[in-house]
């Protein structure tokens, strides 16, 4: 069964602690938090100070999705925050070593993330350091956007990386995840599923959860 990671991007922000505890309650193990810079993506969200507000107030994982250009000026900010997950795309920086590093020596779990356009072979010198990948199923900016099914084949190649190169971290995908498109990511090796409008849109966000665990059994 694959783990669920609700993405508050699609929440209500007005209520936002009544949503985080409704997808806490209903299940989800991991919160996604996108953080958007107007430059690496089009738009803009929020920043540290989201993290912070929201780690009193929930157990569940805080895995903080950087679309961030240059983002080593600020993964300590997010560390601090009490994130435990930061991903850094590879497409962000000249230095993705350098950042993962970053994230290591903060005591955070470290995860490497890319685009639909960018290969694996990409990332390959750093997956030895990773506890996570993430895979974006849509290209990065939005919610609501509709899965790129090309994108499978990505998550297989990795999944068969783990095995042959002994490695050891989780696939995430993010992008127009649902009760459908999870299936073939699970079968290819996704063990992390993001959701914001799937999730945050219905009228009972605890039913959506529910239905990509069951999909994924
Ligand atoms: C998109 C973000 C996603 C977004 C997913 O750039 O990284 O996390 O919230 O939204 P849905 O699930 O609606 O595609
Ligand atoms: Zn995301």
């Amino acid at each position: 069964m694959i783990k669920v990671a609700p993405s508050i991007l699609s929440a209500d922000y007005v209520n936002l602690q009544k949503d985080i505890e409704k997808v806490d309650q209903g299940g989800a193990e991991v919160l996604h938090i996108d953080i958007m810079d107007g430059q690496f993506v089009p738009a803009l969200s929020y920043g540290p100070g989201w993290v912070k507000a929201i780690r009193p107030i929930t157990k569940m994982v805080l895995d903080v999705h950087m679309m961030v250009e240059q983002p080593e000026r600020f993964i300590d900010q997010f560390a601090d925050a009490g994130a435990d997950i930061i991903g850094v795309h590879v497409e962000s920086t000249p230095h993705i070593h350098r950042a993962l590093q970053m994230i290591k020596n903060k005591g955070v779990k470290a995860e490497v993330v890319i685009n639909p356009g960018t290969p694996v072979s990409a990332i390959k010198p750093v997956l030895y350091m990773v506890d996570q990948v993430l895979v974006m199923t849509v290209n990065p900016g939005f919610g609501g956007q509709k899965f790129l099914p090309e994108t499978v084949k990505k998550i297989a190649e990795l999944n068969e990386l783990k095995k042959t190169e002994g490695l050891n971290f989780d696939i995430e995908i993010d992008g127009g995840v649902n009760d459908h498109t999870v299936v073939g990511a699970y079968q290819a090796g996704a063990t992390v599923a993001v959701a914001g409008s799937y999730v945050f849109d219905a009228d009972d966000p605890v039913s959506r959860i529910k239905a990509i665990k069951d999909a994924t059994k």
